[in-house]
């Protein structure tokens, strides 16, 4: 059975998209996971960042895009096929074989208004659009990981009610930590009213910066924070050769993209903290 994570914050910029492609390559390279990337930001950062703007545009022209399926799923019709959709061997790194993309659209922006209306009339069909396409392929996988805008709209609802568990990407300071319980409390209410528990499987720390005092006295006091599951040990720092990882350019190996002065061992070490919360808590 494939387990699926969503990537999830309210705060905007926190690192969400760079932490779930990275993710996705380092469950690939590195521990030989089949992961299945969903796109669910109308931003389509992740998109591009697996696939380049040149060939989503090819794909959005052809409606091979996550708002051809939400699209039907609100109009009650037919046009959108996963096969075609579902990108194979995606990521500009060679040595990243075993990751597929479902790629996002701009349209997804005026599909959210559309679905939020399908949700006050049709809840359960608006809810389940995206888990009901894709579970027809869903077991060829062993991660499902799912990049959410940052809000809790009806797009974030269709990948968390299809997850098993979600993270929290945060920059360790004031502003990008105060949403934290709001999206404990949501996602726990969601959880409710589907009938089943998504667990929390932590807070990520991203764009660290060691020289910092407030980053290191935020992460001691989330480190404290009872309500607060779990803090990764691993964190991302903050560092030029993350921020260029976002560029579709080709490299050979991970350490040649994400940068091997730290960068490549804290993208190692967190996710195989993210295998090991999953692998004991799923
Ligand atoms: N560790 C890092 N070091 C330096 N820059 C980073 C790091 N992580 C992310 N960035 C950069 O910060 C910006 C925001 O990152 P990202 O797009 O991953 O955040 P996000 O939470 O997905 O944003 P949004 O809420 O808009 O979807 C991007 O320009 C990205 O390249
Ligand atoms: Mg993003």
């Amino acid at each position: 059975m494939a387990k699926v994570i969503a990537t999830i914050s309210l705060k905007g910029g926190v690192g969400k998209t760079t932490i779930t492609a990275g993710l996705a390559e380092f469950m690939s390279a590195e521990f030989g996971q089949r992961v299945l990337l969903i796109d669910l930001d109308s931003q389509i950062n992740l998109t591009t960042m697996m696939i380049s703007e040149e060939r989503w545009f090819t794909l959005n022209d052809h409606g091979d895009t996550l708002a051809a399926l939400f699209a039907d799923g609100i109009h009650g019709e037919n046009h959108f096929c996963l096969e075609s959709a579902v990108q194979r061997g995606v990521s500009p790194v060679k040595r990243v074989t075993t990751v597929d993309l479902l790629p996002s659209s701009l349209d997804l922006i005026e599909i959210q208004e559309e679905l939020s209306v399908l949700r006050a009339t049709d809840p359960g069909r608006a809810l389940t659009i995206l888990r009901d396409a894709v579970k027809p392929v869903i077991d060829y996988y062993d991660y499902v990981l799912i990049d959410c805008p940052p809000n809790i709209g009806p797009v974030t609802l269709n990948g968390l009610a299809m997850a098993d568990a979600y993270i929290i990407p945060t920059i360790p300071d004031h502003l990008s930590t105060y949403g934290i319980p709001q999206i404990q409390k949501r996602v726990r209410r969601f959880g409710d009213e589907i009938g089943r528990t998504i667990v929390e499987l932590g807070v990520v720390i991203s764009k660290f910066k060691s020289n910092s005092r407030v980053h290191g006295s935020t992460v001691k006091r989330l480190r404290r924070d009872p309500t607060i599951q779990n803090v990764l040990p691993n964190y991302i720092n903050e560092a030029n050769s993350v921020a260029a990882s976002a560029e579709f350019t080709p490299y050979g190996t991970l350490k040649g993209k994400y940068g091997n002065q730290g960068q490549f061992d804290q993208f190692r070490g967190l996710t195989s903290d993210v295998l090991t919360e999953a692998q004991s808590k799923l």
